[in-house]
């Protein structure tokens, strides 16, 4: 039995978890420093890192006292080391194992990627392995047969833009603030269907990689070339998010059918996307297989998912040095098994 306490400040939510191994998630707090960037367009590194330092201990504070917890009850800590902004990282990493140092438990550095990729394992209906996972975030597109924790294969993954980024840049560009992703997805409910068609990159070829950067492009000279009506930005939103989610149920349906895999997990900050969950719903029903993901709460950025991944590696054994050492780069799924 293992009570962890989950950090996460890889970008710009500074998140706490508590998670226990017999009980499950115990409970969780985020603070997002969105605010901060509203004149920025954009998360601001520097500015990331000095708001995780001013909030973390609170954050901690807080979350052991509102569940009657002590900083002596916890068994372990996990943190999230990679990838991520460098300043960042360094925050909740020197936070984490400082404490689990003073405390003279274990502490385990965890990657952000199987932190949204074991995200479902937190609901009550969690895939069981092997399983085929989109990973579609803010930094990240990935497909990964997954076999188990830590048996990793990138079978595809975006040559540019990631999903997210490819959203909110689409959704700046139209206007709509940052992050976009969501207040695009919101627009596209207003859309008349068919108004226009959007490509859907890299799949009149074989592979399983995506590329995305060239949408944004096709959005701006399409709201250039039109009469810049709220109708047609709303038009366009439908179009771009018809074709990323027709992209990604193009791959999808590919990856499936070369590795015969049965289980789609969906995860990342992306996968809240309601229009990409029920395509590939869908799809998996048609298939006769199962589809997964997180609630809407651990879609984006949080530490449920890293104190649940940290969880399981630290009861396999594993655990970090006392450096304190971030990847803002980290190789992917370059991680150990379990065994
Ligand atoms: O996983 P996440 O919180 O952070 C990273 O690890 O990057 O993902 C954030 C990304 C942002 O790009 C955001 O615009 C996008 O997820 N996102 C969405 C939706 N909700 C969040 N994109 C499309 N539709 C959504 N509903
Ligand atoms: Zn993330």
């Amino acid at each position: 039995m293992m009570l962890v306490l989950g950090i996460e400040t890889s970008c710009d939510d500074t998140a706490v978890a508590l998670y226990h191994s017999k009980q499950g998630l115990i409970a969780h707090n985020r603070y997002s420093q969105l605010e901060l960037y509203n004149e920025f367009g954009g998360v601001v590194p520097e500015l990331a890192s000095r708001d995780h330092s001013s909030k973390i201990i609170p954050l901690i504070k807080n979350l052991l006292k509102q569940n009657n917890f002590e900083l002596l009850d916890l068994d372990s800590i996990a943190y999230t080391c990679g990838p991520g902004l460098i300043g960042a990282l360094l925050v909740g990493a020197a936070v984490g194992r400082s404490l689990a140092y003073a405390l003279d438990i274990p502490a385990i550095g965890v990657h952000h990627m199987e932190g949204h990729m074991l995200a479902p394992m937190l609901e009550e209906k969690a895939p069981s392995f092997p399983f085929l996972a989109l990973l579609v975030s803010g930094g990240h597109t990935l497909l990964v047969a997954v076999k188990a924790i830590g048996e990793y294969e990138v079978l595809g993954e975006s040559i540019d833009d990631a999903a997210g980024e490819a959203f909110d840049k689409t959704a700046k560009l139209l206007g709509l603030g940052y992050p976009g992703g969501p207040a695009l997805a919101k627009l596209a409910e207003q859309g008349h269907d068919a108004v226009y068609k959007f490509p859907r990159p890299m799949t009149n070829r074989p592979g399983l990689d995506f590329s995305f950067s060239g949408l944004k492009t096709f959005a701006l000279n399409t709201w250039e070339s039109s009469d810049k009506s709220e109708q047609v930005k709303a038009d366009i939103a439908l179009a771009f998010q018809e074709a990323v989610v027709g992209t990604m149920l193009i791959k999808c349906k590919r990856a499936l059918q070369q590795t015969g895999l049965k289980r789609l997990v969906i995860a990342g900050g992306v996968s809240a996307n309601l229009a990409l969950r029920a395509k590939l719903q869908t799809l998996m029903l048609e298939n006769d297989g199962e589809a997964f993901y997180p609630s809407i709460e651990f879609c984006t950025d949080n530490a449920a998912m890293i104190a649940y991944a940290g969880c399981q590696r630290l009861l396999a054994g594993q655990n970090d040095s006392l450096a304190v050492k971030v990847y803002p780069r980290w190789p992917l799924f370059n991680l150990p098994d379990l065994h």
